[in-house]
């Protein structure tokens, strides 16, 4: 296909991919052979060092991702739209085009501003893609996980009720793509992940997507979880997605034998499960253990704090506290002397879940002497009296 509309719209395709303004293209009413194809989205994706687009084949029970660059991708429009394609909207920082052809292949052409760039982002024309998802979100509206998931509708808004657990999501992709960054994890081959308390596995698909779709690494990701019901719910909808490489298993963390895996997660995963999956993360030598510890119910009861302290802690909501933090304290240290850097902090404000804390390990390139950090929880027990911390326990036991 050919003319000056088409010519001029393929142009102003290649400028603003240079100049990182393009948002999206989507070419719609598909009229080719293949029976359930129904249009294909077009944004552009940083992998690795490449600056390329990422074709999204949207199939009436599943997607497809290809990522091309530049030239590749214009020999494939300049060849589709028109034929096979009707339809394509382009959106640019500056510019909305609609462009569709007529039955005898006339092109029309609707092109106005792009009134909803906000103006601080349009007077940075230099800025890059990485750039501009920080300022924005680290995950897509448009992902068609979040659509089976129940977190955006029909049209890729998020669903009112669940803004919380896409706020959620957003972050925990955020924290992660750091780590990814810090370990070089996304240069492997294949990356393993496994999910311990995967729960309806929003963060799952989340993670599998981000590394899969979003930095085209292979991704194997292995969720685990109690109740069998979420499980055949998430194997669903895996099978929904044509996800061949995302699975559920009904089990307990504590009897879970897993092997090889790059990165832990175990969010909200209840009490002592945490400690299992902080175990099963450094025996396997995952280089990123991501969790959000939930109730700590095994330390409480065998605090003993010095008598000085009985007036503050006679309100129930400060035992709480104290036992929260020594529990995931001693968890960090424990970390940071089997060979892992990390960090404890707020994961999400309060605001938006009361379980808001993250304990972040990434495992160290070089050992380190961890005598003094033994000693240190030796003397954090003998403090507060405390008999038995689960993770020190299992890694203990695995020592022997
Ligand atoms: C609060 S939900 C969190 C789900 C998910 N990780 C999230 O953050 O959205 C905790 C999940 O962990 C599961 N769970 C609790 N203890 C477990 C154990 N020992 N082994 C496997 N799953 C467990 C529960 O059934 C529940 O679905």
């Amino acid at each position: 296909m050919s003319s000056p509309d088409f010519e001029q719209f393929l142009t102003t395709i290649r400028t603003a991919f240079d100049a990182k303004t393009l948002q999206r293209l989507v070419l719609s009413k598909y009229q080719g052979d293949e029976v359930s194809l129904e249009r294909i989205s077009i944004r552009p994706v940083q992998i690795k060092d490449e600056y390329l687009l990422s074709f999204l084949y949207e199939y009436k029970t599943n997607h497809i991702t290809k990522n091309v660059n530049l030239t590749e991708a214009i020999a494939f429009i300049q060849s589709n739209l028109g034929g096979d394609f009707k339809n394509a909207h382009l959106i640019t920082d500056d510019w909305e085009i609609q462009l569709s052809f007529s039955k005898k292949g006339k092109v029309l052409v609707n092109k106005h501003r792009n009134k909803s760039t906000p103006n601080t982002q349009k007077a940075k024309p230099e800025k890059d893609l990485q750039h501009n998802q920080e300022r924005n979100r680290f995950v897509e509206q448009g992902r068609p996980y979040l659509k089976e998931l129940g977190i955006t509708d029909a049209q890729g808004n998020v669903i009112p009720s669940m803004s919380r657990k896409w706020k959620q999501i957003n972050k925990f992709i955020e924290v992660l793509s750091a780590a990814i960054k810090n370990t070089g994890i996304a240069q492997r081959d294949k990356v393993h992940i496994a999910d311990f308390g995967s729960g309806k596995a929003y963060l799952t698909f989340a993670v599998h997507d981000y590394l899969n779709d979003q930095l085209g690494v292979t991704t194997q990701v292995t969720g685990v979880e109690l109740r069998q019901n979420l499980v055949d719910l998430c194997n669903q909808t895996a099978s929904k997605l044509c996800l061949s490489d995302i699975h559920f298993e009904q089990g307990d963390v504590k009897h879970f034998a897993a092997q090889n895996i790059n990165v832990m997660i175990a969010l909200h995963a209840c009490d002592t499960a945490t400690d299992y999956a902080i175990h099963m993360g450094i025996r396997t030598g995952a280089e990123i253990i991501m969790c959000s510890p939930c109730c700590h119910k095994q330390i409480r009861p065998q605090l003993k704090s010095p008598s000085l302290l009985a007036p503050v802690l006679q309100h129930g909501i400060h035992l709480g506290q104290e036992a929260e933090m020594i529990t995931d304290g001693l968890r960090a240290l424990l970390l940071e002397a089997h060979g892992y850097d990390t960090q404890v902090f707020e994961f999400i404000s309060l605001e938006h879940t009361s379980k808001n804390k993250m304990i972040l390990a990434q495992k160290r390139k070089q050992p380190k002497d961890s005598a003094e950090i033994l000693q240190q929880i030796s003397a954090i027990k003998s403090f507060y009296g405390i008999q038995e911390h689960c993770l020190e326990k299992l890694l203990q036991e695995s020592a022997a």
